[in-house]
């Protein structure tokens, strides 16, 4: 389990890089809930945790496809490949991050 960050710093609508090899990005939605997906863009070397959040999906800077948060899953091209997602667990106002044991796609 990775710790991220205390969870009164990352506020809803914020993302958070998490410099784990390979990164991951976690998201903090409007709705309160929080997301972790692998940080790096499966079409190009973007940053996820840079782009734009809007409900459950985060549109990536750089091309813009959007990544379902909660299934790592393409909803919008040029990417065709899903990201993975990580467990986040919430314990003593700290966020931690158990990542995925999936290979990359
Ligand atoms: S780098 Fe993300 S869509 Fe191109």
């Amino acid at each position: 389990m990775i710790p991220v960050c205390p969870l009164r710093s990352l506020p809803r609508g914020e993302a958070f890089r998490l410099d784990a090899e390979p990164p991951i990005a976690v998201f903090h939605t409007e709705d309160g809930e929080i997301y972790a997906i692998d940080d790096t863009c499966t079409h190009q070397d973007a940053s996820l945790a840079d782009g734009w959040l809007e409900g459950c999906e985060v549109e990536c800077p750089l091309h813009a496809s959007r990544f379902d948060l909660r299934t790592g899953k393409v909803d919008s091209p040029p990417a065709k490949l899903p990201v993975r997602t990580h467990t986040v667990v919430v314990e003593d106002d700290t966020i931690y991050v158990i990542p995925s044991q999936e290979p990359q796609p």
